[in-house]
This record gives structure tokens, sequence and C-alpha cells, in this order.
């Protein structure tokens, strides 16, 4: 049977990779089969796609390259990991996809919506992850919470503004696809943060099991 596809997504300081570990966790008591990833990078080539997203520079990036340079990373991943191991019956569970392109590049750097749908017709075809947690936090907690890591990122020298229209963006997302999406408070102790996530795997392992 087809493995299912999960994504995690949020703005800066969400606590993705904490949570993503204790998402990790619960497959393996569940004892799914699994693969865990990310974007941009996940393979060889998009990893370095990555650095060259990622790294702060002189040169200003232009949207249009940002949009593309995500999307050839994600045509390689999807090609090289996210397909075969689906295919093969394993869960994928992706720290950032598409839904990160509608939220900052589409939200946050003002692209058309259309444009990015083209480019995720030709990328993906009708590809969908089966389950996205959006991990939702105040941008000003975000950002303070973030602000304890190293360096930043080109995407952390962001102003404020940015990432309250890419937080904007990506509660659109979650209102337009609500059988796919949920939205998790982040803000909440982190207990009960992951109590939100397990109700809501939980909730996903259940109708999986039912229709399959
Ligand atoms: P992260 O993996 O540490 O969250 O960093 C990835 C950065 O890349 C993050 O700031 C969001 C950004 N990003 C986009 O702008 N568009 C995308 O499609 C993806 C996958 C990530």
């Amino acid at each position: 049977m087809r493995g299912k596809f999960i994504t995690i997504e949020g703005t800066e300081g969400v606590g993705k990779t904490t949570n993503i570990q204790f998402i990790q966790n619960w497959m393996q008591a569940k004892k799914l089969p699994f693969v865990a990833t990310r974007e941009p990078g996940g393979t060889p080539l998009a990893e370095q796609i990555r650095d060259l997203l990622l790294s702060p520079r002189d040169e200003l990036v232009c949207d249009t390259a940002e949009l593309l340079l995500m999307f050839a990373g994600r045509a390689q991943h999807l090609h090289q990991v996210i397909e075969p191991s689906l295919e093969e019956g394993a869960w994928v569970l992706c720290d950032r996809f598409t839904d990160a392109t509608y939220a900052y590049q589409g939200a946050g750097r003002n692209m058309r919506d259309d444009l990015i749908a083209e480019l995720e017709m030709i990328v993906q075809g009708s590809l969908r992850p089966d389950l996205t947690l959006i991990l939702d936090i105040p941008v000003e907690l975000g950002l303070k919470r973030a602000s304890d890591r190293s360096e930043p990122d080109r995407f952390e020298l962001e102003q404020t503004e940015f990432f309250e229209l890419v937080r904007n963006g990506y509660l659109k997302i979650a209102e337009q696809n609500p059988d796919r999406c949920v939205v998790i408070d982040a803000s909440q102790p982190l207990a009960d943060v992951q109590r939100d996530i397990n109700i809501a795997l939980e909730a996903f392992w259940f109708s999986s099991e039912e229709s399959g």
C-alpha cells in the first residue's frame, strides 16, 4: 500500500525541529516505515540548492530566481526521494513543502498564486500532502524564540512585516484546505502543543485505516 505524505509548516521559531522529533517517535511507536526529509533540500543536489537559497549575499536575489530554485530542488527531491518512498509504502515526513512556497514566495514576496500553481502542476502533477500540520505562533514571539539560535540565514534576515505576511499566508492555506491542514497553536507550552499534534495524528491515522 502507498505510504502517506505528511508535511510540517510554520514561520520562524514555531518549534518545528522538536515537534518533528515527536512525530517521528509517534511513527516509530506505530511501527510505520517512514522517511524524514526536508525542503529546500533532501537530496545532495537539492541540499546544494538549499545552500544557494539560504546563504546571505550582497546580490539581491530576484523573486523569480528564488521561486524557480525552490521548485528545481523540489523536482529533484520528489523524483529521487518522495515519490519512490511513497511508492514503496513508506510514510514521508517532510519539514516544509509547497505550502511554504505559497506562504513565503506567494504571500511574503507577493508573487502570483496562479504562477506558483503552474509550477506546482509542472513539478508535482496531482501530488499533494495527505496531512499538513501548520504550527502557528504570533510573529514577535516566534522571532524572539528563533533569535537565540546561530547566524540568521537569508530568510531570517527579513523584517517582522514579511513574517506577518507569511503567517497570514499559512492561515489562508489552512482555511482553503480544511481537509488536509490542521493549525496547531504553537504558543502553548510544549506538552500542550504535542497533545494537539498527537490528536491530529491519531485522527489522521484512524481515517487512513478506515479508508485503506
Ligand atoms: P528552515 O528549513 O530552517 O525552515 O529554512 C528554510 C527556509 O526556506 C525558511 O525560511 C522558509 C524558506 N522556504 C521558502 O521560502 N519557500 C519554500 O518553498 C520552502 C520549502 C522554504
